[in-house]
């Protein structure tokens, strides 16, 4: 018989590149500040987004193997390029309840748009892999999908240059082809980018609404925990640890801007 209490105290695994997933990590406090999370940022091997879907694919299943040897309940892929290139693997590996990103932020868009045009941003990997579009298309065939790489806003967030000119410059490059487009919704596809929201939003101008898709996640994570009756019923502080594959230099400072609060200890990961 499932003794649904000790599960629903298990906790939720996520895991990203690096630690941009720490964005994701943020909706889900927000939104279920009584769930324990064990977070995995590959920082040894971080970036993901311009490797190959089969090197990514590789990497996603070695890091699923160490959440679920975590004992969590579920599995979070924070990462925009995992969640679009190999959201089977973990799935495969993982035997229990997954979230990826791309889904929820599809959905979201498609309920956001009010002149079907909508814009996507993410890393080459994401872009490349034509996830979000079909997602998208899935949700509503007649949208217009415009969709656009962004490389460069990773070192951009992780650098910290979130009001500077040349994050400006770059992302009037960047967003000129969906200004173009006439996108009215875009979709921030990539774990750092909501770090650079208000830029992206400036250099948009108009009206036009931003997709966070770690905050769209979070609201599908607690439809799946209630779903599955793996919410936690505590009321106890969550338990939060975090997990890294290498200690970059200033991982603190670039983690709490990520997560928003300060992180605590960090621990050194072997996969
Ligand atoms: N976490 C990645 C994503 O959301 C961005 C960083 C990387 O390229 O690994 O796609």
């Amino acid at each position: 018989m499932i003794n649904y209490k000790q599960e629903q105290a298990k906790p939720i695994g996520v895991f990203d590149s690096g630690i941009g997933g720490l964005t994701v990590v943020r909706a889900l406090i927000k939104r279920l500040p009584h769930e324990n999370i064990v977070y995995f940022g590959d920082t040894a091997r971080v970036p993901y987004g311009s490797k190959s879907p089969q090197t990514v694919r590789e990497y996603a299943d070695e890091d699923t193997a160490f959440l679920i040897g975590k004992n969590v309940k579920m599995i979070v892929i924070a990462c925009n390029t995992v969640s679009s290139v190999a959201i089977d693997v973990v799935q495969k590996r993982a035997k229990i309840p997954v979230v990826g990103v791309i889904v929820p932020g599809a959905k979201a868009a498609s309920e956001a748009t009010r002149n079907n045009r909508i814009g996507v941003i993410g890393t080459v990997g994401t872009i490349k892999s034509n996830a979000y579009t079909n997602a998208i298309r899935l949700e509503n065939a007649t949208a217009t999908v415009t969709a656009q790489a962004c490389p460069l806003f990773v070192p951009l967030a992780e650098e910290g240059w979130i009001e500077h000119k040349a994050t400006e410059l770059i992302a009037k490059e960047y967003l000129f082809p969906l200004k173009l487009a006439k996108i009215d919704t875009l979709v921030l596809g990539c774990t750092h980018y909501p770090i650079l929201s208000e830029t992206i939003s400036a250099v948009l101008g108009g009206e036009i609404t931003l997709i966070d898709s770690g905050e769209a996640t979070a609201k599908e994570v607690e439809r799946l925990l209630i779903e599955q009756q793996l919410k936690n019923a505590s009321t106890h502080k969550a338990n939060l640890q975090f997990y890294v594959s290498d200690i970059p230099h200033k991982f603190t400072e670039i983690g709490e801007r990520f997560l928003g609060q300060t992180l605590g200890r960090v621990r050194q990961a072997t996969l």
